[in-house]
């Protein structure tokens, strides 16, 4: 069967990454970008709402995502605000907040949100355990990539190429969760 979903999202990056993915699981990838409202909320709520609002105006099925960066010691910082704090205080004001921080635990979490017509919006989670960095390193990826320490493979995923971050990233575990629901179970 040919199965095909509508990734909507205006970054480029995760689009990048969610082709590969799809291509392992034999589903093609269509995108585009008409924007939705992002409310304020977990990743669930955000998904589920994007989701929802989206396939209702498009009237088809579609994916959307809303990941972030939950930091340990900093109670899960910056969390649901991971967008913004990015823009604001950059990966280097990151540094600056875990300067003398000896635990360095963090997680890349990735909630998918699907939903189709007449259909309640479903919701697909992806986390990563890593490290934050002592210092940015690597110019692959995107936003917090370079100080995200994987210690499987002793790099950031800044170093690491898009095939190599897509065998075990946040969004390589929840776009497989929802490809294999979608290919056996949908419909
Ligand atoms: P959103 O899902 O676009 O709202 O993403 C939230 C923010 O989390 C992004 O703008 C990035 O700053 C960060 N983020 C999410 N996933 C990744 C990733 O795979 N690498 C680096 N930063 C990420």
């Amino acid at each position: 069967m040919d199965l095909t979903i509508t990734f909507i999202t205006s970054n480029k990056h995760k689009l990048k990454e969610a082709e590969g993915i799809f291509n392992i699981f034999g589903i093609n990838l269509e995108h585009e970008n008409p924007g939705y409202p992002e409310l304020q909320g977990s990743l669930e709520e955000v998904a589920s709402y994007g989701a929802k609002y989206v396939s209702d105006k498009l009237e088809k099925p579609i994916i959307v995502e809303d990941a972030g960066l939950f930091i340990k010691s900093l109670n899960g910082f910056p969390g649901v605000y991971s967008s913004y704090v990015q823009e604001t205080l950059t990966n280097k004001g990151i540094l600056k907040l875990l300067k003398d921080e000896t635990d360095r635990y963090a997680e890349f979490r990735s909630c998918i949100g699907f939903c189709a017509p007449n259909l309640e919006p479903k919701t697909f989670l992806g986390s990563v355990k890593g490290l934050i960095s002592l210092e940015e390193k690597g110019s692959n990826g995107f936003a917090y990539d370079p100080l995200f320490y994987v210690e499987k493979y002793n790099k950031t995923f800044g170093e690491l190429t898009t095939n190599e971050k897509n065998n075990f990233s946040h969004r390589r575990n929840s776009l497989e969760k929802f490809a294999k629901w979608y290919s056996e179970e949908y419909k």
